[in-house]
């Protein structure tokens, strides 16, 4: 590293948002600013004194509008505490729903329910109820083809499994929408938050709907009598993509609520991280698609052809890739093309974030921003071994959801990082030293 730098602790402790911090911030903020501005970034500051800055900057914001920094919530760090929490626990609960929505595709329960109502309803209670939800399904072309004679009590796990994924979706609704409307009285939520979290509540309510788009794809009988009913790949990936979305955006505003300034101890630090930024932010749309043909992997059922890694059975390319017509149906719809993609992009993914280890290895960065890096380049390498040993093991339920996870796990990080490498206030730049000094 060039410059000065802070010790590693000091950069893990950085996303130990230290909420103790928080509420007692506000007091603190406040001599913050009423002393001198100047000495903001105290250049003997402890490790912990410094983070407190970099909350006092959150709470002081709140009692005096700064130049370029825009707060989300600008009622103290009380407030800015809860919603930071109330937007981290559905940030999470997305993740989970995720997670669950991967189990229930793999254990193949996705339509083991023909029919679907906005708001949900009881599961069958009685035995009768039971035999008339299995008759319904025994209608289905996943019951005549795949599943034909299966027995009242393996209908019930897949019907289970299918009603836990549908009303924890419904259920996140309503954890969303109750804390979202008391926040909103409370006078918690700025305009700018509010249309925000309007925007990705509409999308979650739309993520219901692609939910059932989806699912009714695989109730209609295939074309061919040979083919295996499934849902249309081009939905499953609208659904996991709405879904990444609405994860992304609950993630990002939970960390812009309660870290409205990136840390920035020095201006060199800043020009680091801006020159990071430059890099970073086109590895993670490589994350991006990588994820999402990952979808179509999923969603043509690829993951079971091709058992073999490096190469794809005894070729490194298939003969079929271009077989279908016209030539980008291949890209979506063709398992030889579909898999080939995903081992291309994943593989351009791991070199790329080595890539982005390797070239700002020398920069001057705050040393939160290295070990994010550091992070990113052994998560890559888990998801590929991942997804390396899902493909080798015929996608079993556990590795499977381990993939999925282990996708989501990478987005979290990049999201992470990119959100680190956000420019600081005018505020906050004026304030800072041209270089850090160590703790
Ligand atoms: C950075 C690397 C990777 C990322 C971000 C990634 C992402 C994903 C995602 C999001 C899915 C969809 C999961 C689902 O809906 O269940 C998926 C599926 C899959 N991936 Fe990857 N993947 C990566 C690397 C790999 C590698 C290297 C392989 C093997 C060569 C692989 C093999 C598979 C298989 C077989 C599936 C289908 C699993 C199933 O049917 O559930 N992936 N991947």
């Amino acid at each position: 590293m060039n410059g000065p730098s802070l010790t590693t602790a000091r950069s893990n402790n950085f996303y130990r948002i230290p909420w103790k911090f928080l509420s007692s911030t506000k007091a603190h903020a406040t001599d913050t600013l009423s002393t001198s501005e100047p000495s903001f970034p105290h250049m003997s500051a402890t490790t912990s004194s410094r983070l407190l800055l970099n909350f006092s900057t959150v709470a002081s914001v709140s009692a005096k509008n700064t130049e370029g920094l825009k707060l989300l919530v600008t009622a103290g760090p009380h407030a800015q505490k809860a919603v930071g929490i109330w937007l981290f626990v559905s940030a999470a609960w997305v993740f989970s729903m995720v997670v669950l929505g991967g189990v229930t595709r793999l254990t193949r329960s996705g339509l083991s329910m023909t029919d679907w109502k906005f708001a949900g309803g009881l599961p069958p209670l009685s035995d009768d109820e039971w035999l008339i939800e299995f008759e319904k399904y025994k209608q289905s072309p996943e019951y005549k083809r795949i599943n034909k004679g299966m027995n009242l009590d393996d209908f019930k796990f897949i019907y289970w499994m299918e009603y836990a994924h549908r009303m924890w979706g419904r259920a996140l609704g309503i954890m969303f929408a109750l804390p979202f409307s008391y926040f909103l009285r409370k006078g918690y939520i700025t305009p700018q938050l509010g249309l925000r979290l309007s925007g990705l509540f509409a999308l979650g309510a739309g993520q219901g709907l692609i939910g059932w788009w989806m699912v009714k794809s695989g109730l209609e009988e295939p074309i061919s009598e040979y083919a295996e009913p499934r849902v249309s790949p081009y939905r499953l990936a609208a659904h996991l993509t709405s879904a990444f979305v609405i994860y992304s955006g609950l993630f990002w505003t939970a960390l812009s609520v309660v870290m409205p300034e990136p840390p920035a101890e020095s201006v060199a630090w800043v020009q680091g991280a801006a020159r990071v930024k430059r890099l970073a932010l086109p590895v993670s749309v490589l994350v991006g698609i990588t994820a999402i043909s990952g979808a179509f992997v999923a969603g043509n059922d690829a993951g079971r052809a091709f058992n073999t890694f490096p190469k794809m059975g005894d070729v490194w390319i298939p003969e079929d890739i271009f077989m279908l017509k016209p030539l980008i149906r291949n890209f979506f719809e063709n398992t030889s093309t579909v898999q080939l993609d995903h081992r291309i992009l994943a593989t351009a993914t791991l070199f790329s974030i080595g890539g982005l280890w390797w070239s700002t290895r020398k920069i001057d960065i705050h040393p939160a921003i290295r070990s994010l890096i550091g992070s990113t380049v052994g998560m890559a390498a888990l998801q590929v071994t991942l997804g390396i040993s899902t493909l080798l093991s015929y996608v079993p339920v556990s590795l499977g959801s381990a993939h999925q996870a282990g996708a989501l796990t990478l987005l979290t990080l990049m999201i992470l990082l990119n959100h680190t490498l956000r420019r600081p206030s005018l505020h906050l730049l004026k304030t800072l030293p041209s270089v850090a000094k160590t703790a």
